[in-house]
């Protein structure tokens, strides 16, 4: 069944606000659950927290929306959760707050998403898994690309967060027999950030070491997200979420010899292909970048 009904968390933020319409253009129904409502056409908003579990037992088991009262049959299943909502770095909460909300929220979520036998689910987790964007001074990969096969090792609470929740996912997964796929998401940036960003990132290339020189335009994600809901049959997954290239104008080997000295290189790259790897999306679900920077920043 290519169109979904979609039980979305935290769909009102920066992410989820651009890759809701672009499920709802595939023909997607989508419910977004969330502290804050979406304002945009179509999508239906439940106001509800994702770390007390009898909240989001109820919503999703729930009327989508006014309309489906008229059902004869009661209340529909979803067929897919994609789980958004997050504490979504370090230094916005204490820490301690931030590694709550995310992995109770996410065990939460996981959790009803199991035990009321919807089979595909795809969770946020993100390229901080990696150790380097919040760690305490200037750290190196053990190589490059960054790979899913990666033995991811942060030392900070928000990518420590996302570590517990790709286990989280594991688990459930192996319990289950269910599909759940952890997108490591990117940098995340939206349509009008191109402008207003990258030409200092291409000024001051050293303010994106941290995230290895990564970017996810917010639009490709959401075909990212249907490509995944797409997919059936992976069992568990960890997909990195990103571009095709770096956001950045330097070729990929004198960026990693500029910036990553002494880190090995695994495998021959493209003149410009990502740091962040991004070959298992486009190799396993097909992904074919729309947004690559190149079209809204003009950069000789
Ligand atoms: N923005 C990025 O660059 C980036 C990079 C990697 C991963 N991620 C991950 O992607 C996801 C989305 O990130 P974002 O940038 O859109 O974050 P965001 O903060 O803009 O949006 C998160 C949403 O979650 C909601 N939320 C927070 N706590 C909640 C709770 N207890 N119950 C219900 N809803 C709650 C918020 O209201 C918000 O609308 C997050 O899981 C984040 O960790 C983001």
């Amino acid at each position: 069944m290519n169109k979904k009904r979609i039980f979305f968390t935290g769909g009102s933020g920066k992410a989820g606000r651009h890759v809701i319409p672009y499920l709802l253009d595939q023909g997607h129904r989508v419910l977004n659950v969330d502290l804050v409502p979406l304002n945009h056409p179509g999508v239906d908003n439940l106001i509800a927290d994702i770390t007390d579990s009898g909240q989001i037992f109820n919503a999703m088991s729930s009327y989508a929306g006014l309309d489906e009262l008229e059902l004869e049959y009661g209340v529909p299943q979803f067929d897919a959760v994609v789980h958004f909502a997050a504490i979504p770095r370090i230094l916005i909460k204490p820490d301690n707050e931030t590694f709550r909300v995310n992995t109770l929220g996410t065990y939460n979520v996981i959790e009803a998403a199991v035990k009321l036998g919807i089979k595909k689910i795809i969770i946020a987790s993100s390229e901080t898994t990696y150790g380097i964007c919040f760690s305490a001074g200037k750290t190196n990969p053990k190589s490059l690309p960054l790979e899913e096969d990666y033995d991811v090792d942060p030392m900070d609470s928000y990518g420590l967060s996302k570590v517990v929740n790709e286990q989280t996912a594991r688990s459930f997964q192996r319990r289950s027999g269910f599909d759940i796929y952890a997108l490591r998401i990117g940098n995340v940036i939206e349509p009008h950030e191109y402008q207003q960003l990258f030409p200092y990132y291409f000024n001051h290339p050293e303010v994106r070491r941290r995230n290895a020189f990564c970017y996810i335009d917010a639009r490709d994600l959401g075909q990212i997200v249907d490509l995944g809901l797409k997919k059936d049959g992976l069992g568990y997954q960890v997909f990195n979420a990103g571009n095709d290239h770096n956001g950045a104008v330097i070729p990929s080997n004198e960026l990693a010899e500029k910036y990553f000295p002494n880190v090995p290189v695994s495998r021959e790259l493209g003149e410009h292909e990502a740091l962040f790897s991004n070959r298992k999306i486009r190799e396993i679900l097909g992904f074919k970048e729309q947004h690559n920077w190149r079209k809204y920043v003009k950069w000789d």
